[in-house]
């Protein structure tokens, strides 16, 4: 995407010396703009856990570079099957919610071991890794076109008024390297000169919709207020809200949806105030094993400290400030799940689908045959 007239990625090559992968620091933004360079698997693996980066398809091809990463370091040792898929599964650790991170380290591992000397096996790495990054943009894209529908169904039916969107945390083009999941129908309509206005859910506790997602609508010059997380329930009873698009880290072939803590809240109030809620995501983001995803989905637990501690912009320099009294525990369960039942449906690279098993599989019907060749 354009930031002040530049094309950016949230992650990419090192132009100079293309063994360093380079991504944004989002700790930083929207105050700073500090760049990190990833070199070794413990770079990577900290980038990840710190959420230097983060979003699902971010997180993916981060530990597809991640391998590329892990080649280049052993060396000669890259021959040892042993040895890289041991380095490879500490990486798929890093984070436990989104899918696509094993997705994308198993995809690239697959590969490399196909490779018959040292050199190979890096240079499959690191083909592998740039092509799921492009992928990804890829599908982001379609993810655009495909929602920007909805948006346009709903702007008939107000003739032509403001279409509001509410979304939460940051699923947009610097979780998943360009356009986003859930911004990407609100990119393409704001393109097609469709008046939208977004609220966008502050997310606590790294206020990932206040910082990240309330910067990109901003530089694309979209129109947007920056909401408590409590407050859609409100807005909604009185009109304020059409649609909801969320992003997830993890949706299982039956439709139940891993996102950021909060999310399965706005799909009650949604529910209750008959106001659609769709999902959008790339075909990377579903989990084709998992059937019951409140008994099954990983949910990370992360450091009380995230919670207890609110950070922002003093005297030009990032601070953290304490919220609770010193001595308070605090608990942070960093995703929730919401069940198929309350999705009205899922927007994907191939069109837009109910959620359910049936619909789903509709959309992809290879997988359809790979449980029936399983069972
Ligand atoms: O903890 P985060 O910031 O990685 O969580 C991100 C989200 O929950 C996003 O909504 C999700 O990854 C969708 S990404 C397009």
């Amino acid at each position: 995407m354009k930031v002040d007239g530049k094309h950016i990625r949230p992650i990419w090559l090192n132009a100079e010396d293309d063994t360093i992968v380079n991504v944004i620091d989002q700790r930083a933004l929207p105050h700073k703009f500090i760049v990190a360079d990833l070199k070794t698997l413990n770079d990577v693996i900290h980038a990840i856990k710190e959420m230097v980066v983060r979003g699902a398809p971010l997180i993916g091809a981060t530990g597809a570079c991640g391998v590329y990463v892990i080649a280049l370091n052993l060396g000669k040792d890259v021959m040892q099957d042993d040895l890289l898929q041991t380095e490879c599964e500490a990486l798929k650790n890093a984070r436990p919610t989104a899918v696509n991170l094993s997705w994308a380290v198993d995809a690239v591992f697959k590969e490399v071991i196909r490779g018959s000397s040292a050199s190979e096996r890096v240079n499959i790495a690191r083909e592998k890794a740039l092509a799921i990054t492009e992928c990804e943009a890829e599908n982001c894209k379609k993810i655009g076109e495909n929602g920007f529908k909805l948006i346009e169904a709903i702007r008939k039916k107000k003739k032509g008024k403001a279409v509001n969107i509410l979304t939460h945390c940051n699923a947009g083009w610097l979780a998943c390297v360009e356009y986003g999941t859930a911004t990407a129908p609100m990119y393409t309509a704001f393109d097609h000169h469709i008046d939208i206005h977004v609220w966008v859910d502050e997310t606590r506790p790294l206020n990932q919709g206040a910082r990240l997602t309330a910067w990109e609508l901003g530089k694309q010059g979209i129109k947007h207020t920056v909401i408590t997380d409590n407050a859609g329930g409100h807005l909604m009873q009185h009109g304020l809200v059409d649609l909801v698009i969320v992003g997830t880290d993890r949706t299982t072939y039956t439709g139940d949806v891993a996102n950021k803590i909060g999310t399965y809240l706005k799909a009650l109030a949604a529910k209750d105030n008959d106001i659609p809620f769709y999902v959008a995501l790339p075909s990377s983001t579903f989990d084709w094993t998992m059937r019951d995803g409140v008994k099954e989905i990983p949910i990370e637990e992360r450091d009380p400290d995230e919670v207890r501690y609110v950070q922002g912009l003093y005297n030009n320099r990032i601070a953290s400030v304490l919220v609770p009294p010193e001595f308070s525990p605090a608990g942070n369960y960093a995703f929730d799940v919401t069940p198929a039942r309350l999705v009205t449906g899922f927007i994907t690279e191939r069109g837009v689908c109910g959620a359910s098993e049936a619909e789903i599989l509709k959309l992809f019907p290879e997988k359809r045959a790979a449980f029936a060749s399983s069972k």
